[in-house]
């Protein structure tokens, strides 16, 4: 395991922080780190930086990638408007999504989104009907799904069959020039998730370079932009491994060049966002079960699913408060050797699981456990309606206002009717 120590300050204000009343579990980003990992992504002239919302589409977070200059990837109505009302143009949105009906492709056109992921060809017959109704010029880049000898599956598909774009078959049977209302620009393909080795990364890339410009010839377009998609990932298990930001771009801008295109473009969400970010929960039993170690949470895939899909949980350590009144010491640090710990949640299904993670031995009911890496994938991934216990609270924190509540936690009644 590999837990991502929290800011000095930050964990003082966690520490500090009591949970009470309906606050049974928290999330907190970390504004600073966030803008200045965005900074540091940001220093490079080789790839143009999409944000995949979907990744943490707190107001707060989209307003810190918007002042970096990053601009947004949305996949649904409610992403949209979540962006829009952060004051983003939608002139800096692009669309991506495999459900995007006619009506959707529509609206978006009618409210200034311009660039457009097409998945299917009715969803490019869509746009190019509603740019002829509306008088526009959008922008589109075709999404491709290619396989590969050896493929291997994870949760984007890889080899498999997905709804995420069409074979290169499939688009070779269009032709751009019966599209005239859409500037056919580019090939979007997205089809490994959270890839740890910049080797493999490349490699991947690198594969996709030649079908990719002998579809967009056979369908009769410049090919301008390349876009990558996500899937930088991050180390989850503690594997020692990662992508490094400096050796990514240098293998991108080898593929631009071989590309031949004048943009490459990433949607980053789990790099762009996932260390700034922390859930905070209660232990609210410890028992010893079948002569195994169980703590069993205030909340569990209620708060934070992505453990049960994925088989990876998030890293956790102990946060002890001087509140915990079982505590005898006034020093909230645990000396103790650490064993392995069963972490269950509140729910009636073996499914609530947030894995099996070393703790300090002396983990005790009252104290609190902090995840990290849960700056994306993390609320909106969530299932909080099962057994109606509370909906998180979402925090963000910087050093010049500390911790600040951007919505409380609500009890099931919020949402009952
Ligand atoms: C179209 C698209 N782009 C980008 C992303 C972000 O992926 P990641 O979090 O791996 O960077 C996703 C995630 O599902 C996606 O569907």
């Amino acid at each position: 395991m590999a837990f991502l120590a929290p800011s000095e300050s930050l964990h003082q204000a966690m520490q500090q922080h009591d949970l009470t009343g309906n606050e049974h579990g928290y999330f907190v980003y970390d504004l600073d780190l966030l803008a200045s990992h965005l900074n540091k992504l940001q220093q490079q002239d080789v790839v143009k930086l999409w944000y995949a919302v979907k990744a943490n589409p707190l107001s707060k977070v989209v307003e810190t990638m918007a002042q970096s200059g990053i601009q947004f990837d949305v996949a649904s109505r409610g992403e949209l408007a979540q962006v829009l009302a952060q004051n983003v143009p939608s002139s800096k949105v692009l669309n991506t999504g495999p459900a995007k009906s006619k009506a959707q492709i529509g609206e978006f056109l009618s409210v200034g989104v311009n660039t457009f992921v097409v998945e299917s060809i009715n969803q490019l017959r869509w746009l190019q009907e509603a740019a002829v109704e509306q008088g526009k010029s959008p922008r589109a880049l075709l999404r491709v799904q290619l396989r590969w000898p050896e493929g291997e599956k994870n949760p984007l598909g890889g080899n498999s069959l997905t709804p995420f774009g069409l074979g290169t078959d499939e688009w070779s049977e269009i032709t751009a020039a019966d599209f005239p209302a859409v500037e056919l620009c580019g090939l979007h393909i997205f089809q490994w998730g959270n890839m740890l080795s910049n080797a493999k990364m490349f490699e991947l890339w690198s594969q996709m370079v030649a079908p990719l410009v002998s579809l967009a010839n056979a369908v009769g377009f410049e090919l301008k932009v390349l876009d990558l998609g996500g899937g930088l990932g991050v180390d989850y298990l503690g594997q020692g491994q990662g992508i490094d930001w400096q050796t990514a771009v240098g293998d991108l801008a080898k593929i631009k060049e071989s590309a031949g295109v004048e943009e490459l473009w990433l949607e980053l969400g789990r790099y762009a966002v996932a260390e700034c970010g922390y859930y905070v929960t209660d232990i609210i039993d410890c028992k010893t079960n079948f002569g195994e170690q169980q703590l069993v949470l205030a909340a569990g895939i209620n708060h934070l699913l992505r453990p049960a899909i994925t088989d990876q949980p998030f890293p956790a350590a102990l946060l002890r408060s001087a509140t915990n009144k079982k505590v005898q010491s006034e020093i909230s640090e645990s000396t103790s050797d650490t064993q392995h710990f069963h972490i269950h949640g509140p729910l009636c299904t073996s499914m609530d699981c947030l894995g099996v993670l070393p703790l300090p031995a002396d983990v005790e009911v009252g104290d609190k456990l902090m995840f990290s890496f849960a700056g994306a994938y993390g609320f909106t991934e969530s299932m909080p309606l099962f057994l109606c216990h509370e909906v998180a609270a979402e925090y963000v924190f910087t050093e010049q206002e500390g911790m600040v509540c951007v919505r409380a936690a609500q009890p099931a009644s919020w949402y009952l009717r």
